[in-house]
């Protein structure tokens, strides 16, 4: 047959297909979510998440080196306090959990960057992610505290702050409260879009942040919206974003596409704990094929738009990428 364009020609074999792969990838875009709280000598599975663990301070340098050792170099802590109260306090104070977690891990791994979720959800009586007033998170007031939680990673030594409450208004409050204090180098990597979903659901085990009533869609973003995602994200550049988040992953690729059309600041698209879950027990059943997947879930984030990539599954992709598996 006189065929001229022939596309299958160059997927003849590997070499050519890897010399002409669209969607590259480096071990140095990832970002590992690492749960770490109080108490000694804890490494603590967690049920929903096989293969993820609670750590306590004194263990997770030992995660922290397995991490150095495959070439994942960022991770990002989040803090499970053993004191809960109204107003989250152990988020801020200077012997918090995450505070201590940063002077311990900078201590040992200096080298590794240390980015922190900044949120009041795991450390409320009420599990929201803010002050209450009457039934609902006061956004006014919450702002100013995540504006102190951030200020006190900062001084604890985190590279970077991540707040993910959905506030109005947080990212200027943080800012001018890091400025104010001389972090004027510290980056904010919001959560700039980030929708009310039920891919949390594993992660609120983990981190033991359920709301006791209640939902979080006062703040999370209902996910029939894509103008929205844009409407935050542009406040949040404005506000003085550095990079953005885009969450969960896997079924809203079309706002990371969307949303690296708009702004000129890096993404970063976060893999959450549903979707670690969901492929944790599929290939459990027997139903999917494990790794095939974590390679296609990542490079579809990438491919969508994504800078960088925030995933549960880092230190399986870093070996993928080591392999030329992906990459
Ligand atoms: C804290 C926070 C949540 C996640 C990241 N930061 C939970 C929530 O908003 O309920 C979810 C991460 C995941 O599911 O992996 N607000």
């Amino acid at each position: 047959m006189n065929l001229i364009r022939r596309p299958r020609r160059l997927r003849k074999n590997e070499p050519l297909r890897k010399m002409i792969r669209e969607t590259r990838m480096d071990k140095s875009s990832l970002i590992y979510p690492i749960f770490v709280k109080e108490g000694a000598n804890m490494q603590e599975e967690i049920p929903s998440m096989e293969g993820q663990y609670r750590y306590s301070v004194d263990r997770l340098p030992y995660e922290l080196e397995r991490l150095a050792k495959v070439g994942v170099t960022n991770v990002m802590f989040f803090g499970i306090p053993n004191e809960k109260d109204e107003c989250g306090s152990q988020a801020y104070a200077e012997d918090g959990i995450i505070q201590q977690a940063l002077r311990e891990a900078k201590r040992q791994f200096p080298d590794m960057y240390y980015s922190t979720d900044v949120c009041m959800c795991e450390y409320t009586s009420h599990g929201h992610c803010g002050i209450l007033k009457g039934k609902d998170v006061d956004n006014d007031i919450t702002i100013e505290l995540m504006a102190k939680i951030a200020l006190s990673h900062a001084q604890a030594g985190a590279d970077m702050v991540a707040p993910s409450d959905m506030m109005d208004g947080r990212v200027l409050a943080i800012r001018n409260k890091l400025d104010s204090e001389g972090f004027i180098d510290i980056p904010i990597m919001s959560y700039g879009v980030k929708y009310a979903s039920a891919f949390y659901g594993p992660f609120r085990e983990a981190a033991d942040s359920t709301p006791a009533f209640g939902d979080r869609k006062t703040y999370q973003m209902d996910f029939h919206n894509k103008k929205e995602a844009i409407k935050e994200v542009l406040l949040d550049v404005e506000e003085g974003a550095d990079i953005i988040i885009v969450k969960p992953a896997l079924d809203y690729l079309d706002i990371v596409t969307e949303v690296s059309k708009q702004i000129n600041v890096p993404i970063a698209t976060y893999s959450v704990s549903g979707e670690y879950a969901m492929v944790k027990a599929g290939a459990k059943l027997g139903y999917i094929d494990e790794n095939q997947i974590i390679c296609e879930m990542a490079t579809s984030a990438y491919r969508a738009g994504s800078d960088i990539y925030i995933t549960y599954f880092a230190k399986e992709l870093a070996k993928f990428m080591d392999e030329g598996r992906i990459g």
